[in-house]
């Protein structure tokens, strides 16, 4: 009974921290675009536009009907592009799905001198195989009106008017593509990076709704509440339920059973939210068909493994009065810290991968230095009461000690008188 209402209270404050950080780390509201992009939309007449989720790009678009039912699409796509040489390219992909390999793309090259060459290029299979990308005119969109535009402070924006066959492209379902490169040779594009963003960097766009909305947005929402979860149920949960056997169990507090029922409550609770969004990355894992994260997925399996061993406890624990109960404690005490290491070390990892930028490492430095100051006061105490309580008995034992010289004295002195 009291177990379970430990647990509730628990479950309780943990909904809250949960809820705290979706609303300071993920950002639920849309974004609206930039100042510098939205002057060069309106300048341009484009009617629609919004933020791309990767690479910091931002995508304005204008559709109407073109005549041999083909759409008439104006686009003006615009990223930062801080290096002094390299490219930005967005582009439609006729295919199946919103990828690299059959975009039919528009590449601006940035050279030395700041300037940008604005081409049209067929991305193939053999473009991903490392073969060079040179500029193709017929890529059967009828591309006109191409232009760049820098606007100061490395933001680049490409311009152009597309004609689109109906029968190839649909607007309500159309696959977009958009990338950044920092290397080129000879005004070729080459090779960009493949981090989570530049992989991440495709969509299936609805045109002709106002927001243009699209699939794909649901994964990276999915990534933070993967992170989110896994924070707070492996990185601040289970510390919580170690600090208070550690200090609560017998010295510097003895508060028995209450340090039980605390450590039970919370290190179930953060199993039960860091599966959750332990289970949320394998799925997320398993959709992503370009990429594997190695040591995370692997950490994220040892994570799991582990605390299960240590939930075992439930049921296979050793009573306190069993002779191998203190190699179960071993046992227990070594996972448990080894665990903990694990685990910081692994959501690090995710923030890393995740490359959302600061907030996110912060958030949990800041939990980081919290759990840690209250374990370092707790520490402090512990000391501070051992050497007090230390120096106590010694003052007793002397104090014990004189009478029984006194007495010895006085036996002595009778003994004489005796005598
Ligand atoms: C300049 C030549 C290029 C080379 C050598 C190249 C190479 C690659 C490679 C090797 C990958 C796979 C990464 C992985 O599996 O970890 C990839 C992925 C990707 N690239 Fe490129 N790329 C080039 C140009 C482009 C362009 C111009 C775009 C966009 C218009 C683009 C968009 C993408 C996207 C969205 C992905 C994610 C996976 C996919 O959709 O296939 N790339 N690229
Ligand atoms: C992922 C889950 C768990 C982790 C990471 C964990 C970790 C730890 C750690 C590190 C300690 C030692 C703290 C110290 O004194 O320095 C500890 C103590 C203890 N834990 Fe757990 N624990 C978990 C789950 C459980 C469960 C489910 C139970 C019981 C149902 C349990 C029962 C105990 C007991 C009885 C002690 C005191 C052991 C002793 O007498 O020294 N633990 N735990
Ligand atoms: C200790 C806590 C964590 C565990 C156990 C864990 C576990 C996992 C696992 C098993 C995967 C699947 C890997 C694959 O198959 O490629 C994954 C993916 C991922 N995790 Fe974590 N993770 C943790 C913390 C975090 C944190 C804190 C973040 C970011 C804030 C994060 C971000 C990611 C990202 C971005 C992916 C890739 C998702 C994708 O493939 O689209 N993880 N994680």
């Amino acid at each position: 009974m009291k177990i379970k209402k430990t647990m509730s209270s628990s479950t309780l404050s943990t909904i809250m921290i949960i809820s705290f950080l979706f609303f300071t780390i993920i950002d639920v509201k849309a974004q609206s675009c930039s100042d510098e992009f939205t002057k060069i939309v309106e300048r341009k007449n484009i009617t629609e536009c919004k933020i791309l989720r990767t690479l910091g790009a931002e995508f304005g678009w204008k559709c109407y009907n073109g005549t041999n039912s083909t759409t008439i699409l104006e686009i003006l796509f615009g990223a930062y592009l801080e290096s002094s040489e390299g490219w930005i390219a967005w582009g439609v992909n006729p295919g199946k799905r919103a990828e690299m390999v059959g975009t039919k793309a528009l590449i601006g090259v940035k050279k030395h001198d700041s300037s940008m060459m604005l081409n049209t290029y067929d991305v193939t299979k053999e473009t991903k195989r490392g073969c060079a990308l040179v500029p193709m005119r017929d890529i059967g969109l009828n591309v006109s009106s191409m232009s760049t535009q820098n606007e100061g402070s490395n933001f680049y924006t490409i311009y152009a008017k597309l004609v689109l066959p109906s029968d190839v492209y649909n607007i309500t379902r159309l696959n977009h593509v958009w990338q950044i490169g920092y290397e080129i040779n000879n005004g070729k594009p080459l090779n960009h990076p493949t981090t989570l963003h530049n992989v991440d960097s495709s969509e299936t766009i609805d045109l002709t709704s106002i927001s243009g909305r699209s699939t794909g947005q649901y994964r990276s929402f999915l990534r933070s509440v993967h992170g989110v979860l896994n924070i707070i149920g492996w990185g601040t949960m289970l510390p919580i339920g170690v600090i208070i056997p550690r200090y609560f169990r017998v010295f510097p507090f003895h508060r028995d059973p209450l340090w039980f029922q605390l450590h039970v409550g919370c290190q179930l609770t953060g199993f039960l939210i860091g599966t959750s969004g332990w289970i949320i990355g394998l799925v997320l894992g398993h959709s992503s068909r370009y990429y594997i994260f190695h040591t995370h997925r692997d950490f994220g399996i040892l994570i799991f493994t582990f605390s299960t061993i240590q939930m075992l406890a439930f049921r296979l624990k050793p009573k306190d009065t069993d002779d191998y109960r203190k190699y179960w404690n071993m046992y227990h005490h070594f996972l448990g810290y080894g665990l903990l290491t694990i685990i910081v070390i692994n959501i690090f990892k995710g923030i890393n991968i995740l490359n959302g930028g600061s907030k996110w490492k912060w958030s949990y430095i800041g939990i980081l230095i919290c759990l840690g100051a209250i374990a370092f006061g707790l520490e402090l105490t512990t000391w501070i009461k051992f050497f007090i309580e230390k120096y106590n008995k010694t003052k007793s034992n002397n104090s014990t000690v004189q009478p029984n010289k006194d007495t010895l004295e006085d036996a002595s002195d009778k003994k004489k008188q005796k005598e």
